[in-house]
């Protein structure tokens, strides 16, 4: 019987780099194409993070822009009205993101949030329990176009903003979403 604690297997483990080719990271088209045809649109409004390379959606903010340093408000109406925006930040740092997220869905905006189900971070504590409705992705996720069979080590969310949205929890199973 194996022990429940071994550190010579935890020495063992290759260090995971997060940081590594972190640019390659683009949200899956089929997991794009699930989400809208969950939320009944054909296209998202706005991208919130992105470049001129890897834009979901035709209008978008970049770096040089820096979406966070915008108000609640722009975010809001750059969500279109009654569309929805997509939000695919950088890992390193969600809290800012999921902060603005909760601001942008008080002045009536709408937005799709995809991030690891880091359910025992602070920005989970404090920005997504109980304001936004959580899908639990049954499925993992290939972020890296050229490598599509490399999937992203950890479970992910897609946490949706909505004045119309109620605060919930489902498990997802978003493969099936575009199969049916
Ligand atoms: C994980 S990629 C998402 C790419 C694409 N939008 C998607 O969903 O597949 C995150 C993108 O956000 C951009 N970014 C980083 N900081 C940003 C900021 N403050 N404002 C807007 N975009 C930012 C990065 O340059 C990168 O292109």
């Amino acid at each position: 019987v194996p022990a429940r604690y071994d550190p010579a297997a935890i020495v063992s483990v290759p260090q995971q780099r997060p940081h590594r080719s972190r640019q390659n990271y683009r949200t899956p088209l089929n997991f794009l194409a699930a989400a809208k045809h969950r939320l009944g649109i054909q296209h998202f409004a706005f991208d919130f993070a992105a470049d001129a390379q890897n834009a979901v959606a035709r209008r978008f903010w970049s770096r040089q822009d820096d979406a966070l340093s915008h108000s609640a408000a722009s975010w809001a109406f750059a969500s279109g009205s009654g569309g929805w925006g997509w939000l695919n930040p950088e890992f390193t740092k969600i809290g800012p993101w999921a902060r603005k997220c909760v601001e942008c869905r008080a002045a009536g905006g709408r937005v799709a949030l995809l991030v690891p189900a880091s359910i025992g971070a602070d920005w989970y504590r404090d920005h997504v329990h109980n304001q936004a409705y959580v899908l639990a992705l049954n499925g993992r996720l290939a972020f890296i176009r050229n490598k599509p069979r490399a999937l992203y080590p950890k479970d992910c969310i897609l946490c949706l903003y909505s004045p119309e949205t109620p605060d919930g929890f489902d498990v997802w199973n978003w493969r099936k979403e575009i199969a049916a």
